[in-house]
């Protein structure tokens, strides 16, 4: 088989090795493609705390056909076309995951849009209808809507029949308003706390989900009463200081210092709720499993839109990456083993 190993913080190098044995409920995929996602390049950086020390291979989600399972897995899902989350080791051309992980790919669905689907989408998910709660003509704010999990956001905003505002670069404002984003704001430009306020004439918004990290306080302050705003990433962190490691050390302080510190008794009188979401960390939570599958029915209903922007060959990891950490990527990219998987 082949992957791509971090062999230290910063190095890819494909390698060979024997195709790894599925036990007892496992079973083995011969992958199509990797989904690659922000906490992918966090790791690469050595700045991811559930990464496993290098050399390791990184990568939680792929599609491809089962092609051996261990004794206690279910024999006839030998020859199916599957998609499935994989804690780590998603970089490569064949994985071993649990059978529970996965979920049949139906004919229609590409293997590169499949491999899109599960972080994504389960994220925000989990963010929007399990953990936010958000209902028919309430009002989300998504932070970072141009990014993988944004679009994913706005799909199932738009399934609910919210009225959602995205934060994105201005250069992705056209192309989000035609994936049914509302009201879009360029965070570099505009002041994005004075823009929701004039856009819900002064009442707030319901939900906030944030992975940015820079303005935590500011959004919280943007809830109106019954609102709530669930965090599930720092962007921010990534690119903080530059290459220079005293700034980035003063930036790490001054991030520290800066986050907001709530108390119930406050969180009482002003209505609000603050939640946290960890995907990684429930990864063994039976109802995943489920709504992935429910995630998948809604490619077949129209709603999910997997949306990947660029497709790189195993070899060209390092470009993947770069691609996403300059923003250039508007929804998902994804890896293939060769170029000559790459469609056209
Ligand atoms: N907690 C969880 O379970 C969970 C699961 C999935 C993702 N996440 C987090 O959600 C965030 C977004 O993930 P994603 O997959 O949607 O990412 P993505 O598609 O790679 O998003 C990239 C976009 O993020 C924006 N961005 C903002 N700050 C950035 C920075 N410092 N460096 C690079 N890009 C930055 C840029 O868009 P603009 O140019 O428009 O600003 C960029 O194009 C990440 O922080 C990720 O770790 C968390």
């Amino acid at each position: 088989m082949i992957e791509i190993v971090l062999v230290s913080d910063n190095k890819f190098e494909v390698q060979t090795r024997e195709d790894p044995e599925p036990v007892a409920n496992q079973v083995r995929i011969r992958v199509k493609a990797s989904g690659i996602n922000f906490a992918d390049i966090m790791a690469r950086k050595g700045m991811y705390p559930d990464r496993p020390s290098t050399p390791c291979v990184v990568g939680y989600e792929v599609s491809g056909t089962i092609d051996k399972v261990g004794p206690d897995a279910d024999s006839s899902l030998v020859g199916k076309d599957v998609v499935s989350l994989t804690k780590f080791k998603g970089y490569a051309d064949t994985v071993i995951t649990e059978q529970h992980h996965c979920v049949i790919k139906p004919k229609n669905l590409s293997f590169v849009d499949a491999a899109s689907i599960p972080v994504v989408f389960l994220t925000a998910w989990m963010l929007i209808y399990v953990q936010g709660g958000l209902r028919q003509g309430q009002t989300i704010l998504i932070q970072n809507a141009g990014g993988a999990v944004g679009l994913a956001a706005i799909d199932i905003a738009k399934h609910i029949g919210a009225i959602s505002i995205g934060t994105a670069s201005g250069r992705k404002h056209e192309f989000l308003k035609k994936r049914g984003l509302n009201y879009a704001i360029d965070y570099r430009t505009e002041d994005v706390s004075k823009r929701v306020m004039e856009l819900t004439k002064n009442v707030g918004v319901d939900l906030i989900i944030d992975p940015v990290g820079d303005s935590w306080q500011q959004n919280y302050n943007l809830l109106r009463h019954g609102g709530r705003i669930g965090f599930f990433g720092a962007s921010t962190l990534s690119d903080l200081g530059g290459s220079n490691i005293i700034s980035k050390l003063f930036g790490l302080v001054k991030f520290f210092f800066s986050l907001p510190r709530w108390s119930p008794l406050a969180l009482m009188d002003v209505n609000r709720g603050v939640f946290g979401l960890n995907l990684a960390r429930m990864w063994n939570d039976d109802r995943l499993n489920a709504m992935l599958q429910t995630m998948v029915d809604g490619h077949k209903e129209g709603w999910v839109r997997p949306h990947v922007d660029k497709v790189f060959a195993f070899d060209q990891v390092m470009d993947a990456h770069m691609y996403i950490e300059n923003r250039q990527n508007i929804g998902k990219v994804i890896l293939v083993p060769t170029k000559n998987d790459i469609p056209h």
